[in-house]
């Protein structure tokens, strides 16, 4: 071992032949031996060099060089040339000053070693090596010369650098991107994430990288990746998209697109994800905004259809329950006070009157009174309707008022508003368990801006009186809050609910320009917050009616216009009764023609408004185009805008409010005709 340590170019040992001649035969055979043991290995270890796949070479203190491996040899080019025996500069005549300071050191015992090395070539291109050079000792200890190993990396380098490249891309690219963007682990930490990620969701990057990507997901959107995440890690897809809620760190929700790829490892295992996150809570809000405008506009077209119906039938109802009135009216007046059939007349009024009611609401609910309003302060009348309900209600439901005085002028009707937290408190306390319960009535002025969505379509930006009915009952789901509404929707018992209550609140707040919002919730109680537009101006006094006997007429003519026949007569009976002279006719052309006869005669008309060929606002404009002054009533179902116009128009005219009892009829007549008098003869 040691001279092959030795090795070649080292002074030649002793010849065998003369070791052998001074020893004694068996020693000689011995040592002859040894010697053969020594050659074979020798040549063995020769062989290893020469043979090994790395780039060796070895090297005495002079730096000649005693063997190098086959693949040292080709990698400097040197394989057709002796080189054993050649010195380190002899080889590389061209090598930098640097190596001679390198190999002195490892002389001097050190070991030397460079990862990285940059060796220029001729072409001026540069080939990349790692070496290491180290002593090699002879058996007495000294340095006998050093090894060299060199590998040529240069392709390595190159991949690698190519590597950095495209991480320092990646790196740039992530830090820079408008869009959110993470690499996270397979275990489900942040492993990097970058600035626009950290502002969407508020955390710093040492805060996320500390935690692990369920923990900024919405609780209830933890696992609608998961499906995904499985799909991904059986390869039977390569990414997914999905949208979900993260949570802000103010604990605020935002909408965010996660994409997400999985990266693999050479080995087949998962390495880790890589997520791209967008937010997207502006575009979800407005589809959101979207998606309730276009509820709440089918909404509005469901009830304008059902209005629609709704108000015909009603319609029709009024003017069969106005001749069953007329004629019941007419009946009992034929018959003596204490007449039995007198007390079931009676009955017959009384439910005809309790169906007008109902036929009432129903008008209310499609809108037909919107003539009827004037300007009031809702204060006194909140008030007022909540003294009255109080003593309806049962003891153990407490209402409570805040309401905020003056300030609250709106164009409005009295009645209908009573009418309005009537329905809403009684809601209230059916929704109440035991009967018990808390109602909070709050009047506040708002301003709706223009920039917050819009509540409800019917709501434009401005000033609103908003009156909020709050009750602590039962509350209600989204199935029920979404037909409330609706005309006969109830979930009270059969004869419990007619489902009209909330339909004519809806109609009146329409009527006033406003709307209703609801809040509600099944255990949670329910807020209606009506909103009225508010107007600035202060409102007259309302003027008490005063009562006073029915009005009988002293043989002043009456024309009495009405396609439906039985009511025309009605009405006839019920004047000539009081002391009228009536013309009954059927149409308006009749009507026209029995003027023309006698224009002078007639001192008022009483016309229904809706009849085939010439309605009565028509009539009326030709009756006046005749005699300007002429006092007409104008009897009609309807409070439509029509009769709005025709009501204001110049000259005297009264809408009277169809079904009505003769004493209604009685009073309009005998006002307007006193009216008429006054005018004529100032
Ligand atoms: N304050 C409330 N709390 C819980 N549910 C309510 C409330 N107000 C209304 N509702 C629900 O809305 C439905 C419709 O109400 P609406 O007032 O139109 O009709 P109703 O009360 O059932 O019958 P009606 O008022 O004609 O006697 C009710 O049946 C009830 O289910
Ligand atoms: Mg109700």
């Amino acid at each position: 071992m040691s001279e092959f340590a030795a090795a070649p170019g080292t002074p030649p040992s002793p010849s065998l032949a003369e070791t052998v001649a001074v020893l004694p035969a068996h020693e000689a055979a011995a040592l002859k031996q040894a010697r053969q043991a020594l050659a074979a290995n020798e040549t063995l270890l020769r062989q290893f060099v020469q043979h090994t796949p790395a780039a060796v070479a070895m090297f005495d203190t002079q730096m000649r060089c005693l063997q190098a491996s086959d693949r040292w040899l080709t990698d400097y080019g040197l394989a057709d040339r002796d080189i054993v025996g050649l010195t380190f500069h002899q080889m590389f005549p061209d090598l930098p000053g640097r190596w001679k300071e390198v190999y002195h050191n490892v002389l001097a015992g050190a070991i030397e070693q460079c990862e990285r090395d940059a060796i220029p070539r001729g072409d001026g291109s540069v080939e990349w090596l790692q070496w290491e050079a180290r002593p090699w000792h002879k058996p007495d200890g000294a340095v006998g010369g050093l090894i060299l190993f060199t590998q040529f990396i240069t392709q390595r380098v190159h991949i690698e650098e190519a590597l950095r490249l495209s991480e320092d891309k990646f790196r740039s690219a992530m830090q820079h991107s408008p869009i959110g963007m993470a690499v996270v682990g397979p275990d489900g930490r942040w492993l990097e994430v970058n600035p626009a990620l950290c502002k969407i969701v508020g955390y710093t990057r040492g805060e996320l990288l500390a935690t692990n990507f369920q923990s900024i997901a919405h609780a209830e959107d933890r696992e609608s990746a998961q499906p995904f995440l499985r799909q991904m890690l059986d390869r039977q897809i390569e990414s997914y998209q999905i949208e979900l809620r993260y949570l802000h760190k103010t604990g605020q929700v935002i909408w965010v697109q996660l994409n997400a790829s999985l990266a693999w490892n050479p080995d087949g295992t998962p390495r880790h994800f890589v997520a791209q996150i967008q937010d997207i809570t502006g575009r979800k809000r407005a589809e959101e905004q979207r998606k309730k405008l276009e509820e709440q506009l089918r909404q509005a077209q469901k009830m304008e259809a059902l209005g629609t119906l709704a108000g015909g039938t009603a319609h029709e109802f009024n003017n069969i329950l106005g001749i069953i009135i007329g004629y019941s009216d007419l009946a009992k007046q034929e018959v003596a006070a204490g007449h039995p059939v007198s007390r079931h007349l009676q009955e017959v009024l009384k439910a005809s009157l309790r169906a007008k009611e109902i036929v009432q609401q129903i008008l209310t609910f499609t809108r037909q009174q919107k003539d009827q309003r004037e300007l009031i302060l809702l204060h006194p009348i909140v008030m007022d309707a909540v003294k009255l309900i109080r003593t309806t209600l049962p003891d153990k439901v407490e209402i409570i008022t805040d309401l905020e005085p003056g300030a609250s002028a709106i164009l409005g009707n009295p009645t209908q508003i009573h009418q309005v937290i009537f329905n809403l408190c009684t809601n209230a306390w059916h929704a109440m368990k035991d009967n018990a319960g808390l109602i909070r009535i709050t009047q506040r002025t708002v301003r709706l801006e223009e920039t917050v969505p819009a509540l409800h379509p019917s709501l434009h930006a401005g000033p609103y009186v908003r009156l909020s009915v709050e009750d602590n009952g039962k509350g209600m789901d989204a199935a029920t809050l979404a037909r409330i509404f609706e005309p006969f929707f109830t979930t009270k018992g059969p004869g419990k609910g007619t489902g009209l209550g909330l339909a004519v609140v809806h109609g009146i707040l329409q009527a006033h320009d406003g709307a209703v919002v609801v809040q509600s919730q099944p255990g949670q109680g329910s807020t209606f917050h009506l909103y009225f537009p508010a107007e600035l101006a202060a409102p007259a006094l309302p003027s008490p009616a005063g009562l006073a006997s029915i009005p009988a007429g002293a043989g002043q003519h009456i024309l009495v216009v009405d396609d439906e026949t039985a009511l025309a007569q009605a009405t006839s009976l019920s004047l000539s009764r009081l002391g009228y002279r009536v013309t009954e006719v059927h149409s308006a052309r009749e009507a026209l023609a029995a003027f023309a006869q006698q224009p002078g005669e007639i001192d008022l008309v009483i016309t229904d408004l809706t009849m085939p060929g010439m309605n009565g606002i028509d009539l009326t404009a030709a009756l006046h185009g005749i005699r300007p002054e002429l006092p007409v009533i104008l009897a009609s179902g309807f409070g439509g805008t029509r009769t709005t116009h025709f009501a204001r128009g110049p000259g005297l005219r009264a809408v009277l409010q169809k079904p009505f009892t003769a004493e209604t009829l009685a009073r309009s007549v005998h006002r307007l005709l006193a009216s008429s008098a006054k005018v004529e003869k100032p």
